[in-house]
C-alpha cells in the first residue's frame, strides 16, 4: 500500500490490488461502526451496491461469523434502487443486499432500509422525502460507503448540466438512468440493455455529502478517468464524483493500482 496522499477531493490510499483494498475497507467500516456505537449507542451506515463492494461485504460477514462484529445496533440506508423493480427480483438492490450482507448478519429486519422499487407512480417524491426524514430522525449517516460509476456518478446521481449549487442541493428522488449506466448494468440483466429499468430511486447528493465520513472505492482501469477527473478536475455536475471536493476533509478514497493509473 502507498502512503496517504491528499487530493482536492480527499485523502487517497492506493493498494496493490482490489483484494487488499477491500480488506482495508472492511476494517475501516468495522472501526466506524464500533466508534459510533461507543459514542451514540448505535451506528447509522450508508451502504452501496455494484460489483465494487461485494468483497467488502464478504469480509464484513467473515468478521461477524468470527464473533468480531455485530450488526445488532447498526441501522443501514442504501444509496439507490432500480425503479420499478420487485424486491424479490434477483437484480433488485434489496436482493443484492440480502444476498451479500443482511441474510448473513444479525441486523434487525426493520433497521436495513432501501428505497422501495414498488412505490406507486406519483408517490415516489413522497417516499423519497420520507427516506431523507428517516435518515435525519436516526441522527444522520455516520458514514457513507460509495462506488464511482464509469461516468463519475455517485449513487445514481448522474452527470448533468445543473449548476454546482443546484446539484449539491439535490435530495433523494426518482431519476432517469444515463445511457452509460444502462449499458454497464446490461450484463446483470442477461446482456439485454432493454431489460434494465429506465429509472431508479437514488439518495440525493445533499444527504450523501452530509454523512459524517465517506469512503469511496474504485477499482480497475475503466474507472481511471472518472477517478482522476473527480480527484483533480474542476468541480462540476458533469462529473458527480468531483462534488466530493466540497467536503474533502471527511472523504477517504481506496483505489487499486489500475484505477489510480492516470493520477
Ligand atoms: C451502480 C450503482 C452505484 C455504484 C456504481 C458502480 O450502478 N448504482 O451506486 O457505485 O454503479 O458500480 P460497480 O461497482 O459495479 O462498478
Amino acid at each position: 500500500m502507498s502512503s496517504v496522499v491528499q487530493y482536492p477531493a480527499g485523502s487517497v490510499q492506493i493498494f496493490d490490488d482490489s483484494e487488499t483494498a477491500c480488506e482495508a475497507a472492511a476494517g475501516w467500516i468495522a472501526n466506524r461502526i464500533r466508534d459510533a456505537i461507543r459514542v451514540r449507542g448505535r451506528a447509522v451506515a450508508g451502504l452501496a451496491t455494484g460489483r465494487t463492494p461485494i468483497r467488502v461485504y464478504e469480509r464484513l460477514v467473515a468478521r461477524h461469523r468470527a464473533g468480531k462484529l455485530s450488526f445488532r445496533d447498526v441501522i443501514t440506508y442504501n444509496l439507490d434502487e432500480y425503479y420499478p423493480i420487485r424486491p424479490l427480483d434477483p437484480n433488485s438492490y434489496r436482493a443484492y443486499m440480502d444476498r451479500h450482507l443482511f441474510a448473513h448478519v444479525d441486523i434487525p429486519a426493520n433497521r436495513a432500509h432501501l428505497l422501495d422499487g414498488t412505490v406507486p407512480e406519483g408517490f415516489t417524491d413522497e417516499h423519497c422525502a420520507a427516506f431523507d426524514r428517516w435518515i435525519a430522525a436516526d441522527g444522520g449517516l455516520d458514514f457513507q460507503l460509495l462506488g464511482l460509476g464509469r461516468n463519475g456518478h455517485i449513487g445514481f446521481n448522474e452527470p448533468c448540466e445543473l449548476g454546482v449549487e443546484a446539484m449539491l442541493a439535490l435530495p433523494t428522488r426518482l431519476i432517469p438512468l444515463h445511457p452509460t449506466t444502462t449499458a454497464d448494468a446490461a450484463a446483470d440483466f442477461g446482456g439485454h440493455a432493454d431489460r434494465v429499468p429506465r429509472h431508479a430511486l437514488t439518495m440525493g447528493v445533499a444527504p450523501i455529502l452530509a454523512a459524517r465520513s465517506i469512503l469511496i472505492l474504485a477499482f480497475g482501469r475503466n474507472k481511471a478517468e472518472a477517478v482522476a477527473a473527480s480527484l483533480q478536475g474542476p468541480i462540476t455536475s458533469a462529473m458527480p464524483g468531483s462534488l466530493l471536493q466540497t467536503v474533502s476533509p471527511k472523504v477517504t478514497w481506496f483505489l487499486d493500482a489500475e484505477s489510480a493509473s492516470t493520477l
